[in-house]
């Protein structure tokens, strides 16, 4: 089931996640719809607080569907390794139509559980790393808008103030 997507301004988005304790057959359901609400959208990552849930969990796809090997999720994940820095074009789901540079790791290497509670270490680079900070800051409740300074992210908020007067939010 395709579940909306929460924007910028929504309170669990701005609040840390909680971990989750057992893969229940909710859970389960709940990872489903975020992979599909994720392809729907389209996008390469998604976590649960995305979708209204205040969850430690995260799915990503730097292929969007293409190669199902590159199909992750991860439950309550922590960074093991981060190193480097890159400076790329980012943007949310959350804050749709709206891009920024944003400084993040080169590379990241989480550790969290599989959907069958299995441990996994992934180590991503370049796109993949970003991916994963962008959804680690998701769970610590952080959007990339966030991770701004001053005039740039006065500049982002105060639009979405604008569209959200406007009932265009
Ligand atoms: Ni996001």
């Amino acid at each position: 089931m395709i579940r909306p997507i929460l924007r910028h301004g929504a309170g669990v988005l701005h609040t840390p996640a909680r971990p989750v304790d057992a893969i229940t057959p909710d859970i389960l359901q709940l990872i489903d719809d975020m992979i599909q609400t994720m392809y729907v959208a389209p996008g390469i990552g998604l976590a649960a607080p995305q979708v209204g849930v205040a969850l430690r969990i995260f799915v990503a796809d730097i292929s969007v569907g293409r190669n199902p090997a590159d199909l992750l999720t991860f439950i309550n994940p922590e960074f093991v390794e981060r190193d480097g820095m890159q400076l790329e074009e980012e943007g949310c789901l959350s804050v749709p139509g709206f891009e920024a540079t944003v400084a993040r790791p080169q590379r990241a290497v989480v550790r969290g559980l599989d959907r069958d509670g299995k441990e996994q270490i992934v180590e991503g680079t370049g796109l993949l790393a970003r991916c994963f900070q962008h959804e680690m800051d998701h769970l610590d409740g952080t959007l990339f808008v966030d991770r701004l300074r001053g005039l740039q992210k006065d500049l982002i908020v105060r639009k979405i103030r604008k569209l959200n007067r406007a009932g265009k939010w």
